[in-house]
């Protein structure tokens, strides 16, 4: 049997992946579409954001890996076949490298520094009252892989932390509330929120008007999720308005983000372009080749995307 590398990675990354994971998994025969001459044979696709229409051409497709975190564009594709499992990539050193994102652009809203550059552009000395971390609450959507760690280490450096999630969590220190009859209570106590949700149907535009309106004034806002969360142009109305102070944005409806996007020019925005816990590949391929090499010793398959809610 072989396992299908599919990735729409730039070629130099695809080889690099194709190397790493040829030298921990040395007993498997893993190809690339291009070489693959017999599709019967392929019972295991690794895949990072794959082109539609492949997987569903494999007739003995077992299970397939994502080498990412959200699945959300695999989900997106109307041909992925119904019933092959989906495991999606959990990995601590992407947990680490997304709640020290986390940290970073919680402390750099926490000090002031967008507004400190805006100053500096202007030549204006002016100092801003600084108030303890304890006294700034951040609320973190999404209590899953990323949100957790990302609460954690927000939690450790004094911040007043709350987190929203879909069923009810309980951590130390750590206020949980979950599901919608939660939302305008949990986002009314929040000077900082970090989104960390799965792109679904249910969570797609949820940093909209109606959301801001139920912040307090002057709020700032984190997205480290996926871009079909913001509604762009509620994004720009809610900082124009005041509503919102500041907007850290990673990850956009349409990545590369076109230069014409006003979002772009916007002063009261940090723009990223989604990295904020990039896959680090040299963890990933030692988790995919224990997911795989466990999957071969006793059929077992690690924890599965839940199709039908989206992550
Ligand atoms: P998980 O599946 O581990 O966690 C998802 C969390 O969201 C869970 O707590 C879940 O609640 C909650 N949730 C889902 N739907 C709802 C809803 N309708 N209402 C309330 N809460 C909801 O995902 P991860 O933490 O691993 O990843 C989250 C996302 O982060 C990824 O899907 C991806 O989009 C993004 N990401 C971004 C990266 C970047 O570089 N910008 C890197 C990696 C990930 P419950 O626990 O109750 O199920
Ligand atoms: C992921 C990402 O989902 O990088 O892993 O956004």
């Amino acid at each position: 049997m072989s396992i299908l590398l599919l990735t729409s990675v730039s070629a130099d990354e695809e080889t690099m992946w194709l190397s790493k994971l040829r030298s921990v998994l040395p007993e498997e025969d893993i190809v690339l579409l291009p070489d693959l001459t017999d599709k019967a044979e392929v019972d295991m696709a690794i895949v990072a954001n794959p082109p539609q229409g492949v997987l569903h051409r494999l007739p003995h497709l077992k299970w397939i890996q994502s080498l990412w975190a959200g699945v959300d564009a695999l989900l997106g594709d109307p041909t992925l076949p119904a019933n092959v499992p989906l495991v999606r990539l959990v990995d601590p050193t992407l947990s680490a490298a997304m709640a020290e994102a986390t940290a970073t652009h919680v402390l750099a809203l926490h000090r002031d520094l967008p507004r400190y550059a805006r100053q500096q552009q202007r030549q204006e000395w002016r100092q801003h009252e600084l108030l303890r971390a304890a006294d700034r609450r951040v609320g973190v959507l999404g209590l899953g892989e990323m949100g957790v760690a990302s609460a954690q280490q927000l939690q450790a450096l004094g911040f007043n932390v709350r987190g929203w999630s879909k069923s009810q969590k309980s951590f130390e220190d750590i206020e949980c509330f979950s599901g919608q009859e939660d939302l305008t209570e949990f986002l009314q106590g929040v000077d900082i929120l970090v989104n960390l949700l799965p792109l679904t149907p249910e969570t797609k535009g949820i940093l909209s008007k109606n959301l801001f309106s139920q912040l307090p004034k002057g709020a700032s806002l984190i997205n480290f999720g996926r871009g079909g969360h913001q509604v762009e142009g509620d994004v720009i109305a809610a900082l124009d308005e005041g509503q919102l102070s500041h907007a850290v944005l990673d990850v956009f409806s349409q990545e590369p983000l076109p230069a014409d996007n006003p979002l772009w020019r916007h002063p009261h925005i940090t723009l990223l372009p989604h990295v904020a816990a990039p896959t680090n590949p040299g963890t990933a391929v030692d988790i995919v080749a224990s997911n795989i090499q466990k999957y071969r010793r006793t059929g077992q398959l690690p924890k599965l995307v839940e199709r039908t809610v989206g992550y």
